[in-house]
Protein backbone atom coordinates (compact mmCIF):
# COMPACT_ATOMS: atom_id res chain seq x y z
CA UNK A 1 0.00 0.00 0.00
CA UNK A 2 1.08 3.68 -0.53
CA UNK A 3 1.63 6.46 1.94
CA UNK A 4 -1.50 7.81 0.39
CA UNK A 5 -3.58 4.85 0.87
CA UNK A 6 -1.76 4.01 4.34
CA UNK A 7 -2.65 8.28 5.23
CA UNK A 8 -7.04 6.99 4.02
CA UNK A 9 -6.93 4.24 6.50
CA UNK A 10 -9.08 5.17 9.83
CA UNK A 11 -6.53 4.17 12.19
CA UNK A 12 -8.27 4.70 15.35
CA UNK A 13 -5.94 6.40 17.83
CA UNK A 14 -5.87 6.14 21.83
CA UNK A 15 -3.58 7.32 24.32
CA UNK A 16 -4.01 6.07 28.03
CA UNK A 17 -2.90 8.45 30.21
CA UNK A 18 -3.88 9.12 34.02
CA UNK A 19 -1.54 11.89 35.61
CA UNK A 20 -0.86 9.99 38.38
CA UNK A 21 1.20 6.94 38.36
CA UNK A 22 0.32 3.19 39.48
CA UNK A 23 -3.36 3.38 38.47
CA UNK A 24 -3.09 0.64 36.07
CA UNK A 25 -2.29 2.60 32.49
CA UNK A 26 -0.04 -0.54 31.53
CA UNK A 27 -2.45 -3.08 32.30
CA UNK A 28 -5.38 -1.38 31.15
CA UNK A 29 -3.37 -0.78 27.28
CA UNK A 30 -2.20 -4.15 27.37
CA UNK A 31 -6.13 -5.88 27.87
CA UNK A 32 -7.77 -3.65 26.07
CA UNK A 33 -5.30 -3.77 22.91
CA UNK A 34 -5.81 -8.10 23.44
CA UNK A 35 -9.46 -7.52 23.77
CA UNK A 36 -9.88 -5.32 20.59
CA UNK A 37 -7.49 -8.41 18.88
CA UNK A 38 -9.84 -10.90 20.11
CA UNK A 39 -12.66 -8.61 18.27
CA UNK A 40 -10.92 -9.16 15.01
CA UNK A 41 -8.86 -5.48 15.20
CA UNK A 42 -5.46 -4.80 14.17
CA UNK A 43 -3.95 -4.00 17.11
CA UNK A 44 -0.31 -1.89 17.75
CA UNK A 45 0.48 -0.99 21.05
CA UNK A 46 2.79 1.52 21.55
CA UNK A 47 5.11 2.11 24.43
CA UNK A 48 5.84 5.98 25.10
CA UNK A 49 6.63 5.12 28.37
CA UNK A 50 10.05 5.03 30.01
CA UNK A 51 9.24 3.92 33.65
CA UNK A 52 10.69 0.83 35.45
CA UNK A 53 7.13 -1.15 34.93
CA UNK A 54 6.27 -0.76 31.08
CA UNK A 55 4.87 -3.32 28.73
CA UNK A 56 7.78 -5.33 27.91
CA UNK A 57 8.72 -6.10 31.75
CA UNK A 58 4.78 -6.65 32.65
CA UNK A 59 5.15 -9.56 29.54
CA UNK A 60 8.19 -10.78 30.52
CA UNK A 61 9.64 -9.51 26.84
CA UNK A 62 13.07 -8.85 25.88
CA UNK A 63 13.43 -6.49 23.05
CA UNK A 64 16.82 -5.99 21.58
CA UNK A 65 16.09 -2.93 19.92
CA UNK A 66 13.64 -0.04 19.94
CA UNK A 67 12.93 2.87 18.51
CA UNK A 68 15.95 4.40 18.97
CA UNK A 69 17.35 2.46 16.48
CA UNK A 70 14.80 3.27 13.91
CA UNK A 71 15.32 6.69 14.51
CA UNK A 72 19.38 6.02 13.71
CA UNK A 73 18.48 4.17 11.18
CA UNK A 74 20.22 1.36 12.27
CA UNK A 75 17.08 -0.92 11.38
CA UNK A 76 13.59 -0.71 10.38
CA UNK A 77 10.19 -0.07 12.67
CA UNK A 78 9.21 -3.62 11.47
CA UNK A 79 12.45 -5.05 13.16
CA UNK A 80 11.78 -3.95 15.98
CA UNK A 81 7.74 -4.77 16.32
CA UNK A 82 7.44 -7.62 18.73
CA UNK A 83 4.41 -10.11 18.83
CA UNK A 84 2.61 -9.91 22.16
CA UNK A 85 -0.24 -11.91 23.67
CA UNK A 86 -3.35 -12.53 21.54
CA UNK A 87 -1.99 -11.39 18.43
CA UNK A 88 -0.90 -7.53 19.15
CA UNK A 89 2.07 -6.01 18.11
CA UNK A 90 4.09 -4.15 20.45
CA UNK A 91 6.26 -1.05 19.52
CA UNK A 92 9.27 -1.21 22.40
CA UNK A 93 9.68 2.96 22.76
CA UNK A 94 12.37 2.88 25.13
CA UNK A 95 14.68 5.76 24.62
CA UNK A 96 13.24 6.61 21.16
CA UNK A 97 10.48 8.77 22.55
CA UNK A 98 13.11 10.71 24.19
CA UNK A 99 15.22 11.14 21.08
CA UNK A 100 12.37 12.16 19.30
CA UNK A 101 13.11 15.57 20.17
CA UNK A 102 16.33 15.35 18.36
CA UNK A 103 15.45 14.33 15.06
CA UNK A 104 16.90 15.96 11.62
CA UNK A 105 14.41 16.47 9.07
CA UNK A 106 16.14 12.99 7.73
CA UNK A 107 15.62 11.07 10.36
CA UNK A 108 11.78 13.09 10.98
CA UNK A 109 10.76 12.04 7.33
CA UNK A 110 12.15 8.96 7.65
CA UNK A 111 10.73 8.36 10.76
CA UNK A 112 7.21 9.22 9.49
CA UNK A 113 7.20 6.95 6.47
CA UNK A 114 7.56 4.27 8.92
CA UNK A 115 4.88 5.27 10.87
CA UNK A 116 2.39 5.37 7.75
CA UNK A 117 3.85 2.31 6.35
CA UNK A 118 2.84 0.90 10.17
CA UNK A 119 -0.68 2.04 9.98
CA UNK A 120 -1.74 0.86 6.91
CA UNK A 121 -2.33 -2.82 8.67
CA UNK A 122 -3.22 -1.24 11.91
CA UNK A 123 -6.93 -0.56 12.83
CA UNK A 124 -6.06 0.88 16.21
CA UNK A 125 -2.86 1.99 17.96
CA UNK A 126 -2.96 2.13 21.65
CA UNK A 127 -0.69 4.52 23.16
CA UNK A 128 0.53 3.76 26.96
CA UNK A 129 1.89 6.65 28.30
CA UNK A 130 3.77 7.79 31.08
CA UNK A 131 2.69 9.34 34.60
CA UNK A 132 3.17 12.86 34.66
CA UNK A 133 2.31 16.05 32.95
CA UNK A 134 5.51 15.45 30.52
CA UNK A 135 5.85 17.22 27.29
CA UNK A 136 5.30 13.82 25.76
CA UNK A 137 3.06 12.66 27.29
CA UNK A 138 0.48 16.29 26.36
CA UNK A 139 1.96 15.63 22.69
CA UNK A 140 0.71 12.08 22.33
CA UNK A 141 -2.41 12.70 23.90
CA UNK A 142 -3.10 15.78 22.12
CA UNK A 143 -2.15 14.22 18.77
CA UNK A 144 -4.75 11.08 19.20
CA UNK A 145 -8.19 10.74 18.91
CA UNK A 146 -9.30 9.79 22.11
CA UNK A 147 -7.97 10.41 25.22
CA UNK A 148 -8.43 7.51 28.20
CA UNK A 149 -7.86 9.18 31.65
CA UNK A 150 -7.55 6.12 34.01
CA UNK A 151 -8.69 6.96 37.89
CA UNK A 152 -8.59 4.58 40.79
CA UNK A 153 -10.03 5.92 44.11
CA UNK A 154 -7.09 7.76 45.56
CA UNK A 155 -7.29 11.66 46.52
CA UNK A 156 -4.01 12.41 44.11
CA UNK A 157 -5.58 10.00 41.44
CA UNK A 158 -8.99 12.72 40.87
CA UNK A 159 -6.62 16.14 41.84
CA UNK A 160 -4.11 14.72 38.73
CA UNK A 161 -6.63 13.61 36.18
CA UNK A 162 -7.99 17.01 37.12
CA UNK A 163 -4.77 18.53 36.49
CA UNK A 164 -4.33 16.25 33.33
CA UNK A 165 -7.19 17.24 31.91
CA UNK A 166 -7.09 21.35 32.26
CA UNK A 167 -3.39 21.34 30.87
CA UNK A 168 -4.80 19.34 27.62
CA UNK A 169 -7.81 21.21 27.34
CA UNK A 170 -6.04 24.69 28.08
CA UNK A 171 -2.95 24.32 26.29
CA UNK A 172 -3.85 21.78 23.29
CA UNK A 173 -7.71 22.16 23.24
CA UNK A 174 -8.46 18.77 23.82
CA UNK A 175 -12.28 19.03 24.86
CA UNK A 176 -13.73 15.29 25.33
CA UNK A 177 -12.24 12.65 27.28
CA UNK A 178 -13.11 8.96 28.43
CA UNK A 179 -12.61 8.28 32.28
CA UNK A 180 -12.02 4.56 33.22
CA UNK A 181 -12.10 4.24 36.91
CA UNK A 182 -9.96 1.19 37.51
CA UNK A 183 -9.59 -0.95 40.76
CA UNK A 184 -12.97 -0.41 42.53
CA UNK A 185 -14.77 -2.62 44.99
CA UNK A 186 -18.37 -1.94 43.30
CA UNK A 187 -19.89 0.48 40.44
CA UNK A 188 -21.18 2.98 43.74
CA UNK A 189 -17.46 3.66 44.30
CA UNK A 190 -16.91 3.95 40.57
CA UNK A 191 -19.65 6.72 39.90
CA UNK A 192 -18.49 8.59 43.00
CA UNK A 193 -15.01 8.49 41.94
CA UNK A 194 -16.66 9.61 38.09
CA UNK A 195 -18.73 12.09 39.74
CA UNK A 196 -16.16 13.59 41.58
CA UNK A 197 -14.37 14.45 39.08
CA UNK A 198 -17.28 15.81 36.27
CA UNK A 199 -17.35 18.35 39.17
CA UNK A 200 -13.83 19.29 39.76
CA UNK A 201 -14.49 19.81 35.96
CA UNK A 202 -17.36 21.36 35.77
CA UNK A 203 -15.91 24.04 37.86
CA UNK A 204 -13.61 25.28 35.70
CA UNK A 205 -13.51 23.77 32.32
CA UNK A 206 -15.53 23.31 29.43
CA UNK A 207 -15.08 19.73 28.73
CA UNK A 208 -16.83 16.43 28.31
CA UNK A 209 -15.91 13.33 30.10
CA UNK A 210 -17.77 10.07 29.12
CA UNK A 211 -17.43 7.35 31.77
CA UNK A 212 -16.09 4.62 29.49
CA UNK A 213 -15.89 1.68 31.93
CA UNK A 214 -15.14 0.39 35.18
CA UNK A 215 -12.68 -2.09 35.93
CA UNK A 216 -12.87 -4.02 39.48
CA UNK A 217 -10.13 -4.05 41.94
CA UNK A 218 -8.89 -8.08 41.18
CA UNK A 219 -6.21 -9.86 42.32
CA UNK A 220 -5.74 -11.62 39.06
CA UNK A 221 -4.55 -8.45 38.01
CA UNK A 222 -1.70 -8.29 40.87
CA UNK A 223 -1.09 -12.44 39.88
CA UNK A 224 -0.53 -11.49 36.63
CA UNK A 225 1.43 -8.86 37.14
CA UNK A 226 3.66 -11.08 38.92
CA UNK A 227 3.96 -13.84 36.28
CA UNK A 228 4.62 -11.06 33.40
CA UNK A 229 1.84 -12.14 31.54
CA UNK A 230 -1.34 -10.61 30.27
CA UNK A 231 -4.30 -10.99 32.63
CA UNK A 232 -6.23 -12.19 29.14
CA UNK A 233 -4.03 -14.73 28.77
CA UNK A 234 -4.15 -16.71 31.73
CA UNK A 235 -6.91 -15.63 33.95
CA UNK A 236 -9.48 -15.00 30.91
CA UNK A 237 -12.22 -15.31 33.52
CA UNK A 238 -11.80 -13.33 36.06
CA UNK A 239 -13.82 -10.46 36.79
CA UNK A 240 -11.33 -7.76 35.50
CA UNK A 241 -11.01 -9.90 32.34
CA UNK A 242 -14.61 -9.83 31.66
CA UNK A 243 -15.10 -6.00 32.30
CA UNK A 244 -11.93 -5.74 29.68
CA UNK A 245 -13.54 -7.60 27.19
CA UNK A 246 -16.95 -5.61 27.72
CA UNK A 247 -14.77 -2.15 27.40
CA UNK A 248 -13.37 -3.44 23.92
CA UNK A 249 -17.19 -3.80 22.52
CA UNK A 250 -17.94 -0.56 23.38
CA UNK A 251 -14.62 1.07 22.24
CA UNK A 252 -15.51 -0.97 18.82
CA UNK A 253 -18.37 0.98 18.88
CA UNK A 254 -17.16 4.66 19.39
CA UNK A 255 -17.37 6.58 16.06
CA UNK A 256 -14.33 6.96 14.09
CA UNK A 257 -13.91 10.55 14.83
CA UNK A 258 -12.08 12.98 13.11
CA UNK A 259 -9.25 14.40 15.51
CA UNK A 260 -10.73 16.42 18.15
CA UNK A 261 -9.22 19.39 16.83
CA UNK A 262 -10.74 18.89 13.15
CA UNK A 263 -7.17 18.15 12.05
CA UNK A 264 -6.68 15.16 9.54
CA UNK A 265 -3.23 14.88 9.47
CA UNK A 266 -1.74 11.58 10.85
CA UNK A 267 -1.15 11.14 14.18
CA UNK A 268 3.29 10.36 14.32
CA UNK A 269 3.61 13.82 12.34
CA UNK A 270 2.14 16.25 15.21
CA UNK A 271 3.82 14.22 18.04
CA UNK A 272 7.62 14.53 15.76
CA UNK A 273 6.14 18.03 14.73
CA UNK A 274 5.44 19.57 17.98
CA UNK A 275 8.70 17.99 19.51
CA UNK A 276 10.90 19.17 16.94
CA UNK A 277 9.21 22.77 17.97
CA UNK A 278 10.62 22.17 21.66
CA UNK A 279 13.57 21.29 20.73
CA UNK A 280 15.23 23.09 23.50
CA UNK A 281 12.88 21.16 26.85
CA UNK A 282 13.42 18.05 28.13
CA UNK A 283 11.01 16.04 26.21
CA UNK A 284 10.21 12.61 29.10
N1 LIG B 1 -7.86 -3.78 38.40
C1 LIG B 1 -6.86 -3.96 39.24
N2 LIG B 1 -7.00 -4.73 40.33
C2 LIG B 1 -6.00 -4.92 41.21
N3 LIG B 1 -4.79 -4.38 41.08
C3 LIG B 1 -4.56 -3.61 40.01
C4 LIG B 1 -5.56 -3.35 39.03
N4 LIG B 1 -5.04 -2.54 38.07
C5 LIG B 1 -3.77 -2.31 38.44
N5 LIG B 1 -3.48 -2.93 39.61
C6 LIG B 1 -2.22 -2.88 40.36
O1 LIG B 1 -1.61 -1.64 40.12
C7 LIG B 1 -0.27 -1.83 39.72
C8 LIG B 1 0.12 -0.74 38.76
O2 LIG B 1 -0.46 -0.98 37.50
P1 LIG B 1 0.19 -0.39 36.17
O3 LIG B 1 1.64 -0.70 36.10
O4 LIG B 1 -0.67 -0.85 35.05
O5 LIG B 1 -0.02 1.15 36.45
P2 LIG B 1 0.52 2.38 35.60
O6 LIG B 1 -0.50 3.44 35.71
O7 LIG B 1 0.89 1.94 34.23
O8 LIG B 1 1.83 2.77 36.41
P3 LIG B 1 2.98 3.80 35.93
O9 LIG B 1 2.40 5.16 36.13
O10 LIG B 1 4.11 3.49 36.85
O11 LIG B 1 3.29 3.49 34.49
C9 LIG B 1 -0.24 -3.23 39.11
O12 LIG B 1 1.04 -3.79 39.21
C10 LIG B 1 -1.23 -3.97 39.95
O13 LIG B 1 -0.60 -4.45 41.11
MG1 LIG C 1 2.71 2.11 33.16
Amino acid sequence: MNIDAARQKAVRVIAVASGKGGVGKTNVSINLSMALAGLGNDVTLFDADLGLANIDVLLGLHPQKNLSHVIKQECELADILISGPGDIRIIPAASGVKMMSQLNDMQHAALIHAFDELVASTDVLIIDTSAGLYSSVLSFCAASQEVIVVVCNEPASIADAYALIKVLHLEHQVDRFRVLVNMVDDREEARFLYRRLVKVCDQYLDVVLDLMGVIPRDAKVIKAVKKQQALLQIYPGSPAAMQFRKLAESVNKWPRSKHANGKQEFFLERIISSHVAEQAGLMI
